[in-house]
């Protein structure tokens, strides 16, 4: 029997109405329109609005569209992971308020907490699922409400951060397709450059953490850029160099979305064209876990079975990491 591989067999995305602009950015903090974008790529990204709206109403949106497109009955899901680092609330699991929603009445489900690398730790876990023969349908979410921990005050990162969810299929096959090689990594030293300094069991929420703002995201970005150079662009390397792949067998660069410039770099080492990079941030902005999903979606009718893509990311913790996926469907 050939080796069960974990074949993406579906991908939806979601974003919120409402597009915050540079120029609105503008109004709201010392900033300008020519500094984001030659800093960053980034021209607007979607908030989602209104009282008691979650990440979870992401990505249940992203999953409902996901189950329309591949055909799936919810109640056929075996596992429902969420990659976030904006939960709906600490407890219980955004997975969970997910998979109640759409009604996934099988499957059981988790959360995972790798901030910008968050989906692509998801979807190596929930690859794992399928490898072993355990299950059939695994869906992996990557949705953050970036906009609820974003200080609008601070001009160095509310011009970064946006709102978003995508979600893909996972199902088994005996093709050599599917999530081929990952090489993931984390490195705890680094949480001392990103993080949120209150909210947690370490400092919880009192009128002091409120006063100091500490419930928003704290980056020394100057600091984390750096790592995520030098970090997302080797890791992708090694996993084309130990698969022996080289920029001309390569479809696409499916990079994070955090700054167009981190991503220019990783496809210069990866020796690839401007062209076989998947690029949303202008529209977007950093969406933490839902970048890569929200990729592939927009890129989706780009994609052929078989195409080789790398999947790359760069994040809080630090965590970072690659995938190699061979594409498993042809355009509809
Ligand atoms: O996704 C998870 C991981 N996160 C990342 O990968 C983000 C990595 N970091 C970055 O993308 C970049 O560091 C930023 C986009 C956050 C900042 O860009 P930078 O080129 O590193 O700028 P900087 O922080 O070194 O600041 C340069 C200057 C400073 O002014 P002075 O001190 O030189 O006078 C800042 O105060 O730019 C100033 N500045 C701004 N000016 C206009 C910082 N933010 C802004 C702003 N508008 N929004």
């Amino acid at each position: 029997m050939n080796k069960i591989r974990a074949a993406i067999t579906g991908v939806n995305g979601y974003v919120p109405d409402y597009v915050l602009t540079n120029k609105e950015l503008e109004t709201m903090v010392e900033t300008n329109d020519e500094w984001i974008t030659s800093r960053t790529g980034i021209k607007e990204r979607r908030i989602l609005k209104g009282e008691d709206q979650g990440t979870s109403v992401l990505g249940i949106a992203a999953v409902k569209g996901l189950l329309e497109k591949t055909n799936t009955k919810a109640d056929e899901i075996d596992l429902l992971i969420c990659a976030t680092t904006t939960p709906d609330m600490t407890f219980p699991a955004t997975a969970n308020i997910i998979a109640n929603e759409i009604g996934a009445v099988n499957a059981f489900n988790y959360d995972l907490q790798a901030a910008c690398s968050g989906f692509i730790y998801a979807l190596t876990t929930g690859s794992q699922f399928i490898e072993t023969g355990k299950y059939k349908k695994v869906v992996v979410v990557g949705a953050d409400k970036m906009s609820s921990i974003v200080d609008y005050t601070d001009r160095t990162t509310c011009i970064i951060f946006g709102d978003g969810a995508g979600a893909v299929m996972l199902e088994p096959t005996e093709e050599e397709i599917g999530i081929m090689d990952a090489k993931l990594h984390s490195d705890g030293s680094g949480a001392q450059h990103l993080h949120m300094k209150a909210g947690g069991s370490r400092r919880p929420a009192s009128h002091e953490t409120i006063d100091r703002r500490e419930h928003f995201v704290f980056q020394e970005g100057s600091a984390v850029f750096k790592f995520a150079v030098t970090n997302m662009a080797d890791v992708s390397a090694q996993v084309m160099e130990r698969n022996n792949l080289t920029g001309d067998d390569i479809a696409f660069l499916v990079p994070h979305q955090a700054n167009k410039r981190i991503i220019d770099a990783t496809a210069r080492r990866m020796e690839i064209g401007a062209e076989k990079v998947m690029l949303n941030i202008h529209k977007y902005g950093n969406t933490t876990s839902g970048t890569i999903p929200l990729c592939l979606w927009n890129y989706e009718d780009q994609l052929k079975k078989g195409d080789n893509i790398i999947l790359a990311a760069f994040g809080g913790g630090f965590t970072w990491g690659a995938l190699w996926v061979k594409w498993a469907y042809d355009p509809a």
